[in-house]
C-alpha cells in the first residue's frame, strides 16, 4: 500500500501540464463498444480507472493496448459478451457506462450492480429508465442488472433528476436506436458534450449534448473511434487551489478555462489572482485567503468533484466559510481528517462550517474517495510538519503522477511503498 508524504510550507511555483479528463475517457472506451472496428484515443491518462474500463471491455471482446504514455488502441469487431462480471464493475461505478452500448450493440446487457461507494449510494435507477424507455427489457437479477432488447426505439424521455453517466448511458444506446430520441433534463457537463462529439465523428446524429435538451436520430451502424480526449478540468482545479493555498505562482497548461467558470468565480471571490489564457491558466497566490460561500450543483454550477479540495483552502481563510454539497448525499468523509490537521469545520446537514485557522498541523491521515485523498494532499502543501496521506490508491485512480506534478512544482513530497 503506497502512501504520500508531504512536508508543508514550499510555495509552489512554476508550469504544471493538465492530462485527458478521465471522466471523459471512460465513456469514450464504453462508446468503443457500438462501432465494429478498431478505434484510437489519443491523450488518454495513465489512471487506474482507465486501466479497470481497459480490462472490462476487453473481457467483452475488445482486443487492445495502452500503448505507452497516452494512446489507446481497441478493435471491436470482436464484441461478443454481455456480461460485466462484479469483480470489475464492483471496483469502479462508471462501468455501469457499458450497459447502453452493449444493449445497443448485441441486444443484451449483463452488468452488475455497482456497490454503493464512500460517497454515497450512487444507484443506477436513472439509467434504468431511460434505457427502459427506449425498449430495453430490463431486469434486476442475483446483483445483476440484465436488459435485454431486440431492436431499441427512439423516444422521447425526461430525467427525473441530473445524472451525468446516466445522460451519457442514454445517449450512446439511442445512437443505434431506430428513429428520434428526446432527451430532457440532461445532463451539461463538458464531458457529456465532447462524447457526443466523438460519437458525431463516427457517423451518429447527435444534437444538443451540452445543454439540457439532447435530439438523436437513430443511425444503423457507426464508423470506429479516433479522437483526443479533452483536458480533465478537475485535476485543473486541484492544481490551481495547490498554487492558491501555498500563495504560489504557477501555471497551469493544457486546461479549458470555460470549463472553470464557476471555480475561478470563486477562487477570486477568495482573493485568489487568476489569468485566464486560450489553454492556461496563470494562478497567483496572495497569502491572503477570504472566506467564501459554495454550494456544489450540476454543470455548470460549482463542481462537487471540487468541493473537498475547496475546504481545504477555506481552512486557512480570514474568517467563515459555507459549504453545501447538494449532489451526494455524504461527501464530508474529509472533514474529520481536516479536523486532525486542526482544521475548524462544523457540520450541519448537508453544510459544513469552516472557520479559518492560522496553521495547519501535519497527521497521519487517509481518504475515503478520490476526491477527498486530493484535499489531504493539499493540506499536507500548508501544514507545519510532515502529513502521511494513506490509501494513496484512491489517488491514483483519477490523478496521473500527482506527486510528480506537485514535486515538479516544488513542493516537498514523495511516495513510499
Ligand atoms: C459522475 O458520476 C462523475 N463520474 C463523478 O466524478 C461526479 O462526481 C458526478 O458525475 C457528479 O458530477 C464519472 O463521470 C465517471 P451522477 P455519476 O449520476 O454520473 C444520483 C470523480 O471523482 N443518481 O451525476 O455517477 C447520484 O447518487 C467522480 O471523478 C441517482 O440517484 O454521478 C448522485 O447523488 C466521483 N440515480 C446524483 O444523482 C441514478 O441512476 C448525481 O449523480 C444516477 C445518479
Amino acid at each position: 500500500m503506497d502512501r504520500i508524504i508531504v512536508e508543508g510550507g514550499h510555495r509552489l511555483q512554476g508550469q504544471v501540464t493538465i492530462s485527458g479528463a478521465k471522466n471523459a475517457v471512460l465513456p469514450v472506451l464504453a462508446a468503443t463498444l457500438l462501432t465494429a472496428g478498431r478505434n484510437e484515443i489519443h491523450n488518454v491518462p495513465g489512471v487506474r480507472d482507465v486501466t479497470t474500463m481497459l480490462h472490462l471491455v476487453q473481457e467483452l471482446g475488445a482486443v487492445g493496448d495502452h500503448i505507452k504514455g497516452d494512446r489507446v488502441t481497441l478493435d471491436t469487431a470482436g464484441v461478443n459478451n454481455p456480461v460485466a462480471p462484479y469483480d470489475l464493475v464492483s471496483t469502479m461505478r462508471a462501468s455501469c457506462l457499458v450497459l447502453g452500448p452493449l444493449l445497443a450493440r448485441l441486444g443484451e446487457a449483463k452488468v452488475s450492480l455497482p456497490g454503493g461507494c464512500a460517497i454515497g449510494a450512487r444507484p443506477i435507477d436513472l439509467h434504468i429508465k431511460g434505457l427502459e424507455a427506449l425498449g430495453a427489457d430490463i431486469t434486476l437479477e442475483k446483483g445483476y442488472v440484465h436488459g435485454i432488447a431486440k431492436q431499441l426505439k427512439g423516444t422521447h424521455h425526461i430525467f427525473d433528476s441530473v445524472t451525468v453517466t446516466g445522460t451519457m448511458n442514454v445517449m450512446m444506446a439511442a445512437v443505434l436506436a431506430e428513429g428520434e430520441t428526446i432527451l430532457e433534463n440532461c445532463a451539461r457537463e463538458p464531458e457529456v458534450g465532447f462524447l457526443a462529439e466523438v460519437l458525431n465523428a463516427s457517423g451518429a446524429k447527435i444534437e444538443g449534448a451540452g445543454s439540457d435538451k439532447i435530439v438523436i436520430q437513430g443511425v444503423t451502424s457507426l464508423k470506429p473511434i479516433n479522437c483526443r480526449i479533452l483536458p480533465d478540468r478537475i485535476e485543473a482545479a486541484t492544481y490551481m487551489i495547490a498554487a492558491a493555498i501555498t500563495g504560489g505562482d504557477v501555471e497551469v497548461l493544457n486546461c479549458n478555462p470555460s470549463h472553470l467558470e464557476a471555480i475561478n468565480l470563486k477562487l477570486r471571490e477568495a482573493g485568489v489572482g487568476l489569468e485566464e489564457r486560450d489553454n492556461s491558466l496563470r494562478v497567483q497566490g496572495n497569502g491572503e485567503l477570504l472566506p467564501v460561500h459554495i454550494r456544489t450543483h450540476p454543470y455548470p454550477g460549482f463542481a462537487t468533484d471540487v468541493q473537498a479540495q475547496f475546504m481545504t483552502l477555506m481552512t486557512l481563510a480570514k474568517g467563515r466559510s459555507l459549504i453545501t454539497e447538494t449532489v451526494f448525499e455524504n461527501r464530508f468523509m474529509h472533514v474529520a481528517e481536516l479536523k486532525r490537521m486542526g482544521a475548524d469545520i462544523v457540520i450541519e446537514g448537508h453544510t459544513a462550517m469552516v472557520t479559518g485557522v492560522e496553521q495547519l498541523s501535519g497527521a497521519p491521515v487517509m481518504a475515503t474517495d478520490l476526491r477527498a485523498s486530493a484535499c489531504l494532499v493539499l493540506a499536507g502543501l500548508v501544514a507545519d510538519r510532515d502529513t502521511v496521506v494513506s490509501r494513496v490508491y484512491h489517488i491514483d485512480r483519477g490523478y496521473q503522477d500527482m506527486d510528480k506534478k506537485l514535486s515538479q512544482l516544488g513542493a516537498a513530497i514523495r511516495r513510499v511503498r
